[in-house]
Order: structure tokens, then sequence, then C-alpha cells
């Protein structure tokens, strides 16, 4: 299928498909730098989170040093990053499991606890992939509302669950809101959720979490006698979304077990685990990193707020606001300028407008673009 096709929704009958396909939504990908080859003519993107700074230089070096043994197969099980990532989490290296990004980690979690007709309790808004997952595979989703603060919210979750419960999912920092679980609620969900229901809490933006002062989240679920499972990512705060690794700590080795049964088997190059273990070294890198993406975040908050408009709390490197109208026009009259944000695209929350936090030029551009439209100058 060309990308024109794939874009513009069209698709050939599907009456072949098993039955959740057709149940799904028409398949469009988000806007990349691939969709602008030429660096001088490239909108600001920053609206799919990702760093806008490069990782850092040990990545690369580390990548272009490993390319000897290109004509065998990766490490299954990426040991020399899951035993740094071991000692790191204090959690064993056998309980690490390394996907192609989160988001194939994510999937599979929905695919070792779900059967069809089971229910997953899913917070909503948050990242799409947990809902689409589960009804892949038959299940039903039940979503439940964010706390004020747009953080996952143990009532809500605990009162959802039901007898045909077999997934429960967190996410902290959870986009997109940016609200962060305090330890109580992640405690009150850990302990609250049923023993033989598997818990995931994805942790996408856990470094910035930590950074914003958040808890300690693997104290807590080690505290927890069910099964869980924590998600984390290259792709944020390492700057190495292109690399596509992400990996998941399991709180027991049956965990990791369904998981690697489950998971594709070559899903991580030899490149990038090479290049994801280059980037956690490099812990210095990472802080750095951290105070300038936390800094340049509350210069958006506090430019948002002079607009006028009501700014979330927010712990990832994105912020979002309310504006006083639809959030749809508002996003398409910044992209006419060639800035790329994101409305909430969720139904119960039409006049919400996510921003990643870019650079200072970002931020400046962005919040004189939308203080013009604002004031209905464009
Ligand atoms: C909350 C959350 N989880 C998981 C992911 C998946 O990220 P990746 O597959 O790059 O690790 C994202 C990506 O934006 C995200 O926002």
């Amino acid at each position: 299928m060309t990308q024109a096709n794939a874009q513009s929704g069209t698709s050939p009958a599907l009456g072949w498909t098993a039955a959740p396909i057709r149940t799904l939504p028409a398949y469009r990908g988000p806007t990349t730098f691939a969709d602008f080859p030429d660096p001088a003519t490239r909108p600001r993107l920053i609206h799919l989170n990702e760093s806008p700074y490069p990782p850092s230089p040990r990545v690369a070096e580390a990548v272009l040093a490993a390319t000897h043994d290109l004509n065998r197969y990766p490490d299954i099980y990426g040991r020399e990053l899951c035993s740094r990532i071991g000692d790191a989490t204090g959690i064993p290296a056998g309980r690490i499991v390394l996907g192609c990004g989160s988001d194939e980690l994510i999937h599979f979690t929905a695919v070792i606890a779900l059967s069809a007709g089971d229910e997953a309790v899913i917070p909503a808004p948050s990242f799409p992939r947990y809902a689409l997952s589960a009804r892949l595979g038959g299940a039903v989703v039940r979503r439940v509302k964010l706390d004020a603060g747009g953080a996952c919210d143990p009532g809500t979750i605990l009162d959802a669950i039901g007898p045909r419960t077999r997934l429960v999912v967190c996410c902290t920092p959870n986009p997109p809101s940016g609200g962060m679980m305090t330890a109580e609620a992640l405690a009150a969900v850990a302990k609250g959720v049923p023993d033989d229901v598997l818990l995931l809490v994805d942790e996408a933006y856990c470094e910035f979490g930590r950074h914003a002062g958040g808890p300690d989240t693997l104290a807590i679920l080690r505290k927890r006698k069910g099964p869980w499972l924590s998600t984390r990512t290259f792709s944020k705060a390492y700057a190495c979304a292109a690399l596509r690794v992400g990996y998941a700590l399991c709180g027991s080795d049956d965990v990791a077990e369904a998981l690697r049964r489950a998971k594709l088997q070559f899903n991580v190059p030899t490149l990038s685990q090479v290049g994801a273990a280059a980037a956690f070294d490099d812990q210095a890198y990472l802080r750095t990193m951290l105070d300038r993406i936390a800094g340049e975040r509350d210069r958006l908050s506090k430019g948002l707020a002079q607009l006028g408009l009501r700014v979330l709390p927010t712990a990832a490197n994105f912020v979002s606001c309310a504006l006083p109208g639809p959030a749809a026009p508002a996003m398409a009259a910044l992209e006419r300028q060639g800035i790329f944000v994101r409305d909430w695209r969720d139904p119960e929350h039409l006049s919400e407008l996510r921003i990643g936090v870019g650079t200072p030029d970002d931020t400046g551009a962005t919040l004189a673009a939308l203080g013009g439209y604002l004031r209905g100058e464009t």
C-alpha cells in the first residue's frame, strides 16, 4: 500500500480478516521526520514526545564500532544490556525482557494476559496501544477516568475490576495529561489488583518522573503479591527513538517467561542493543538532558499560563493545556505554521492540546503561534 493510501484510511474489503481487525480504527501513522527528508524544510515536530536533542555521543560511537558480525542474528536475550539494567534496578537480568520499543512489550502483555471475552481495565485518555492490543485479542476494554490532576486514579481503577478482568494498566506519568501517580496511589493499585490479575505499569516517561520528584515505583511494585511488570523505553529521556528499544522489568520469572514465549524472537537488532547500552552507561548525559528538558517544560508551562490557558500539572516531557474552544482547529492552525502538536483525540476531552517540550526556539515559536491563534489572528 502506498503512503498516500495508508494515510487516506481507504482500505480494501476486510471481510477475510479476523473479526477484531474490522472493529479497529483505520490506520493513520503519525507524521515523522521521514516525511521531511530535507532538513532545511523540516517543521517543528513536537507531537510525538521525542527528545529534541541527540542521544549521548557514545551511542553513535558504540553503534559504529559494532558493525562486525552483521551476518549474525542478535542476542535473543540482550544479555549485555539486561545485565546493566539489572544492576541499576535490582531486577535480575533474567526477568528483563527487551522489546522493539516498549510498544511491542505492551502489545504482548495484552497477548499473554487476555483471551477473547476477558476484560482489561485501562486508563483513559492514555496511550492508545493498551486498548488496541486488548481489542485485537477480542477482549473487552473498561475505560477508567483519570483523577483531577490527570494521573491514573486507584479509585476508578479498582472499582472497574470484575470477575472477567485479566489485565489492569496504569501509566505514570500519563500521556497526554502528564499526571504522575503518588506513592500512595500506586501502592493502592499494587495492593488492590487481585493476585491472579496481571498489572502493567507503563513507565515510558519514568526518568522524567523521578527527576520531578516522583516515587520509587519498583520499591512499591516489589511488595505486590500478584503478577506485575513495568515497561520502560530508550525512546524518550535517552533520546534513542530510532533504535526502537524498550524493556520490561518483570516482577517474577513467570511473567518474563510468558512474555518471551509470546514476543517475536529476534526483535531487537544488535546495533540497537549496543546503542541502548551506551546510552544507559552515560547517566551524566541523561541527567544534563533531564535538567534541560525540565527547565524548558517549566518555561513552556508558564508561557501557556500567561496566554490565559489552564495548564495541567506535568512530570513528563510534554505539557497539556485546555483551550477556550476545540483543540483540533488550533492544532491545524499551528500545523499551517509548521508546528506539529496534538489534540487529545478523546471524545470526552475536545479542548485539550498536548505540546511536546522542544528546544527554547520551539517554545518561543509555539507560544507566539498559539497566542496569535487565540487572538484570532490566524
Ligand atoms: C505512554 C507510552 N508508552 C509507550 C510508548 C511506546 O514507546 P516506544 O515504543 O518508543 O518505547 C509511548 C510512546 O509515545 C508512550 O507515550
